[in-house]
């Protein structure tokens, strides 16, 4: 029996969206993408998430989970990054649940992304620990003990060494802005990788993003001491994740 669902990732340039066949972590159609409104207020938000679940041609009954790049609790978006600042404190649940009129689950992009390695990917053989980070703008992390995930874990935000809120050292998007190579990137990134091991002392790192998808690049440069493995569902990740949890949640 096929399970379908509807996952969206609202980025800071891109929304994104897919039918998802959630018991196999495969698109059930083709991954369409609409320009981030201005400012990326909610509303004009929701109302993009609409018009692409209308060019999906979802079932009415498809369950829709939405990820976006800030905390969420309960439903709630508790920060914003790349994102208008409104959707901080906002019930961002009940808003698209009622501009969409389906049943909507939100959650962090990053634990998003992660869920879909660790159901259908890269960690889907993963016991203990396993962290997984998103490499783009900034840097999303996200924290599992065996397949559970541990929401919101903001590691890109920590301050490691003389480098106050690690992803603006240590993102894909330091290394276009500041014009480094692959092996110095490499290197920012096992400061990162190095301090993660020394806290949590995970089995498996796994690295995704758009960057990912070139990591012999880089990866030979990150010298850490956990296996570090990129991401297989690539782009789709937070889309794929979106989707899986909302029929976890809902
Ligand atoms: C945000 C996270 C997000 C990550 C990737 C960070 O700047 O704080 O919430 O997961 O970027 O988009």
């Amino acid at each position: 029996m096929t399970s379908i669902s509807i996952g969206i990732d609202v980025g800071g340039t891109g929304i994104k969206a897919a039918l998802v066949d959630t018991s196999t972590g495969e698109l059930a159609s083709s991954r369409i993408r609409i320009p981030t409104p201005d400012g990326a207020e909610p509303d004009a938000v929701a109302q993009i998430c609409k018009e692409l679940i209308s060019q999906l041609e979802a079932p009415s009954s498809a369950l829709v989970g939405v990820c976006l790049p800030a905390v969420v609790t309960h439903g709630i978006t508790r920060s914003a990054a790349n994102i208008s600042d409104s959707w901080i404190d906002l019930g961002a649940e009940g808003l698209l649940t009622a501009a969409l009129d389906r049943r909507v689950h939100v959650l962090n992009d990053a634990d998003a992304a992660g869920v879909a390695e660790m159901t259908y990917g890269a960690g889907r053989n993963a016991s203990g620990v396993t962290i997984m980070a998103t490499l783009g703008t900034g840097i999303g992390s996200a924290l599992f003990i065996q397949k559970t995930l541990v929401p919101n874990t903001e590691f890109g935000h920590l301050d490691i060494g003389e480098y106050i809120d690690i992803e603006s050292y240590a993102s894909y998007g330091a290394f276009q802005r500041d014009q480094i190579s692959q092996e110095q990137w490499g290197k920012r990134l096992e400061k990162f990788f190095a301090h993660l091991e020394k806290l949590i002392s995970p089995g498996l790192f796994i690295v995704g993003g758009g960057a990912s998808k070139s990591h012999e690049k880089f990866f030979p440069f990150i010298k850490v001491k956990t296996q570090l493995v990129p991401a297989e569902t690539k782009n789709a990740a937070g889309i794929i994740g979106a989707a899986t949890m909302a029929v976890q949640y809902l």
